[in-house]
């Protein structure tokens, strides 16, 4: 399993429950790499899709503490144990884990590599992906030469988890 995330300069991902940023090229590398797939997400992020609903033509599993959420085209998963369980029967699709916060600290141990999407900026922020930079087992592997779109810098960069590699 690998996460996809955008990031500020201080690995800021969201505040007041909206992206931080909306890069069309960014959103549109998201939907190409995700269609198709499995994604995991928590429940906080559903609400931030247009009218809440799950991604279409993916596998959405969304997790919730909630013993009685039902999502029409997503399944509701109530624990890290549940989502794994539901992963399994995916055997043939890639599995991206797609936020917010909460759900990225969750899963990063599983996660091969992070694909990351850097602004940089400085924005405000109140929800953050953790430091990779300072985390001794993940390193960058690969960072690609900064693009410009509506005057917002930004580049991509993967990360890869030492003992998962
Ligand atoms: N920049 C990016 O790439 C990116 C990507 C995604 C999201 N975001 C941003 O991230 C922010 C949301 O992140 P967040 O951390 O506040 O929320 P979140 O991770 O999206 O969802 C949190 C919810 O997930 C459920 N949950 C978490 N851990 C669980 C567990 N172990 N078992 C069962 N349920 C669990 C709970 O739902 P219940 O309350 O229903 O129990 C919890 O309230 C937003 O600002 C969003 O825009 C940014």
């Amino acid at each position: 399993m690998d996460a996809i995330v955008a990031v500020d300069l201080d690995w800021g991902i969201g505040y007041q429950n909206e992206l931080l940023f909306r890069i069309k090229a960014d959103l549109k590398r998201f939907k190409d790499m995700t269609q198709g797939q499995v994604v995991i997400l928590g429940r906080k992020t559903l609400q931030t899709f247009p009218g809440g609903r799950p991604l279409p033509a993916r596998v959405n599993l969304v997790v919730s503490r909630n013993p009685s959420l039902v999502i029409e085209g997503a399944t509701v998963c109530h624990s890290r144990a549940e989502v794994l369980t539901a992963v399994a029967l995916y055997p043939d699709k890639h599995v991206y884990v797609i936020g917010g916060s909460s759900i990225y600290r969750e899963f990063l141990p599983d996660c091969q590599h992070v694909y990351v999407t850097r602004v940089q900026r400085h924005q405000q922020a109140d929800t953050f992906f953790p430091d990779l930079d300072a985390l001794p087992d993940w390193r960058c592997v690969r960072s690609e030469p900064v693009q410009e779109e509506n005057g917002l810098l930004f580049n991509y960069l993967i990360y890869e988890q030492a003992h998962r590699s």
